[in-house]
């Protein structure tokens, strides 16, 4: 099992990208629209900063989650927050300041400043837009992700099963009517950057290739009109695995997920896995005290958390289960029965207060930490022992992942 936690942070800055050896053609082939440009482009960054580390046992946190805000929010304060990053922020006066590239020197520079901590950053995710994202990671590799948007119609079924099947198992979207989806795609590259280049994939390149998927898929009937597809099951979990194979021909591919609905999505990765996921939410109060402890104490521990009237959060749960996929029928996980288990093992949480009336928290204080791995066991044993990862979001700032494979 391994837990990280993750705070979201902004700055807004300029940024040019542009080779100095290369013809304009040159890099508005590998950098696209953002090459050249004189004074940069504008963005507004969205960077995530990835914590791991043991979670003490008194306090329930793996690190306090006030230390990250002022020690990540002064090196953007100092150095990346309004600022032109080629003049202002060294080493972007001779290399790029590409996402990759940000993320990495955001990643070194935090490492540095939780030198004394058990809590280490491993991780940066930088959110350039919404439809593009780098990952550095401590190894040295880098992700980046991309996402398309698709709208389909299609019948759920497979080719392989019979009708009656076919209904049994998916029930209303096995009607030949057909239905229809708002897909989106996130593709995800992976691999080591040259810092002087400072993208993992040329932007012509990621361009063509997601393009023709987009064309191939986009507003077409899935079940008749898109001859790659014949033969392949028509379920998301399929869909997902059949644009990983596409993309992967001509990108450096780590992994797809797919998004059916808002809700629920299908991934499929380098290593032949299927993966299936539900987001569900629930309301609830909660206030962080430890009994042991003075009022004084608390309120330097747990600080606003500490309210002694409590406060609440719309909590938000993903929970993606893994394990055998069926290549006949297309299906990994029945979808109700995903989006029905973890609905009822949050239900008994719903509009409580966490640590004044659910006896799970009786001992451990409600913190983030303690609310995924009090989950963890419950969740899994309603998905059969089949649970991959469960992530928790407290806010949209603060996210804790608990996953069974590193
Ligand atoms: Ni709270």
């Amino acid at each position: 099992m391994y837990l990280t936690l993750s705070k979201r942070f902004e700055f807004a800055a300029s940024a040019r990208m542009q080779n100095p050896d290369w013809s304009p053609e040159e890099n508005g082939a590998y950098y696209g629209a953002a090459a050249g440009h004189q004074y940069g482009i504008g963005n507004n960054y969205t960077a995530y900063f990835i914590f791991h580390g043991p979670v003490d046992p008194a306090t329930g946190m793996m690190i306090n989650v006030s230390v990250i805000k002022e020690r990540v929010g002064a090196i953007l304060n100092q150095r990346w927050d309004h600022k032109f990053l080629n003049v202002d922020t060294l080493p972007f006066n001779r290399v790029p300041p590409t996402p990759e590239n940000i993320a990495r020197i955001l990643l070194l520079e935090t490492q540095a400043a939780f030198d004394d901590s058990s809590a280490k950053p491993v991780a940066v995710h930088l959110e350039v837009t919404p439809l593009t994202s780098a990952t550095a990671y401590l190894d040295g590799t880098f992700e980046r992700s991309f996402w398309i948007e698709f709208s389909a119609a299609r019948r759920t079924c497979s080719p392989h099963l019979s009708d009656d099947e076919n209904e049994q198992l998916f029930g209303v979207a096995s009607s030949k009517m057909g239905h229809g989806h708002n897909y989106r795609l996130r593709a995800t590259v992976t691999g080591r950057v040259d810092p002087d280049r400072g993208l993992l994939v040329p932007y012509q390149e990621r361009c063509s290739a997601l393009n023709d998927l987009r064309a191939m898929l986009d507003h077409k009937n899935l079940n008749e009109e898109v001859a790659e597809l014949k033969g392949w099951p028509i379920t998301t979990e399929s869909l997902a695995h059949f644009c990983y194979e596409h993309l992967s021909n001509r990108l450096p591919m780590v992994r797809v997920r797919l998004f059916e609905t808002s809700w629920f999505f299908a991934e499929y990765d380098r290593d032949s896995r299927t993966r299936a996921g539900v987001l569900r939410e629930f309301h609830a109060s909660h206030r962080l005290h430890d009994p042991k402890l003075t009022d004084e104490a608390n309120r330097a521990l747990y600080g606003k958390c500490n309210n002694p009237s409590g406060h609440g959060h719309r909590y938000r749960v993903e929970a993606t289960v893994d394990g055998e996929f069926d290549k006949r029928s297309g299906v990994l996980a029945d979808l109700n029965w995903l989006y029905e288990s973890v609905g009822n093992t949050l239900e008994p949480w719903g509009f409580k207060h966490l640590d004044a009336e659910i006896d799970d928290f009786r001992e451990r204080t409600s913190t983030g930490e303690n609310i995924v791995s009090i989950l963890w066991p419950k969740l899994d044993a309603a998905l059969a022992g089949r649970l991959y990862r469960l992530r928790l979001w407290e806010t949209e700032n603060n996210r804790f992942t608990l996953r069974k494979d590193i």
